[in-house]
């Protein structure tokens, strides 16, 4: 038999097994020969329970500090990066390995009733996402939230001008939407962003694909700007938490921000920051007609997924079919 030192043989077995050079992570404590070589002074526990998967632009921040206002519930620390997205399933962090994602999370006091999340709104349309989240979180829940894929879209499309990138100053929507394989690569990109995340059924497939659909709540984000309360008492439901938390105390409604807050003392508030909730003008006719019918296969494969999964129909999908239909 054999042998190289480390290194060299490292190179040796990528080379027989090229495939093996992307990790696939799972958790050490599911393996007895994981664990036995798992040091003792490591815990399998500093992971989440459940994540907030996206997509972009339709609330997800929302809901995050939503959450994070439960007794029992703990969001993963924030990202001097990112922010309040880790963002380890859906890019080059995943390579960091499991050390690196774990010390986002506190250590649980209860392991049986400490739920620990974390929210990365690009997981939903991340062709790898599911299929490494599932790996290492193989009981995780996940949380989806949905509008309507064209407002998704504007969204997206008003955030980059926000962020003053030359594409979204230089184009309307409408050239974005409708921009072809002879559009220049700029616009082709930006293009793909607002309109890829919005087919909503074939991501959610994938992911259905290595969860149980038991494990999948997807909610209305209409419902969430609307009447967050309620929706956050479906969503305490789903995951079994307790001590139930009542929203309809924590949460008021900012007249000056438009937008559901956190309640303070002495009838302050305190809200999203301005890059949430941005003021800009209604979509054009043109575009919204566009994307009804750009989408509307989705959306019925959306409609037929929920039906079958039986979960509610958000009314934003209701209507964009009525008025297609
Ligand atoms: P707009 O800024 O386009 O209105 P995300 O956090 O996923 O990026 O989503 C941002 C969107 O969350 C905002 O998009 C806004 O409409 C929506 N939203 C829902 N509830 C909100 C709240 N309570 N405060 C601020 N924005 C909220």
């Amino acid at each position: 038999l054999q042998t190289l030192p480390p290194v060299r043989l490292a190179h040796k077995y990528f080379q027989i097994f090229p495939d093996e050079r992307d990790p696939l992570w799972q958790n050490p404590c599911h393996d007895k020969r994981h664990k036995d070589i798992w040091s003792k002074e490591k815990t399998c526990d500093r992971l989440p329970k459940f994540l907030v998967i996206g997509p972009q632009k339709t609330g997800t921040t929302a809901l995050h500090s939503f959450l994070a206002l439960h007794p029992a519930i703990t969001s993963s620390f924030p990202s001097p990066v990112t922010f309040e997205e880790v963002q380890f399933f859906s890019g080059p962090n995943y390579q960091r390995g499991i050390d690196w994602y774990m010390d986002f999370f506190p250590v649980p006091s209860n392991i049986s009733t400490d739920f620990l999340f974390e929210k990365s709104a690009n997981y939903f349309d991340t062709e790898v996402a599911p299929k490494r989240a599932a790996a290492l979180l193989p009981r995780a829940k996940i949380i989806s939230i949905l509008i309507n894929p064209a407002d998704r879209a504007y969204s997206w499309y008003q955030h980059q001008r926000a962020h003053q990138d030359p594409v979204a100053l230089n184009h309307t929507f409408h050239e974005v939407i409708s921009a072809g394989p002879s559009s220049p690569a700029a616009l082709q990109s930006l293009h793909r962003r607002c309109l890829q995340p919005g087919a909503y059924s074939s991501h959610l497939e994938r992911w259905l694909h290595h969860y149980q659909p038991s494990q999948l709540l997807i909610v209305d984000g209409v419902q969430l700007r609307s009447s967050p309360a309620q929706l956050m008492d479906g969503i305490q439901k789903f995951l079994g938490v307790t001590p139930y938390y009542n929203y309809t105390q924590a949460l008021t409604f900012d007249e000056s921000k438009g937008f559901w807050c956190q309640k303070l003392e002495a009838g302050r508030t305190r809200c999203l920051g301005k890059s949430k909730g941005r003021k800009y003008p209604e979509m054009s006719l043109e575009s919204r007609v566009f994307l009804s019918e750009y989408y509307r296969e989705q959306n019925v494969e959306l409609l037929r997924m929920l039906k079958r999964l039986g979960q509610p129909l958000p009314i934003w999908l209701r209507d964009e079919l009525h008025n297609a239909s």
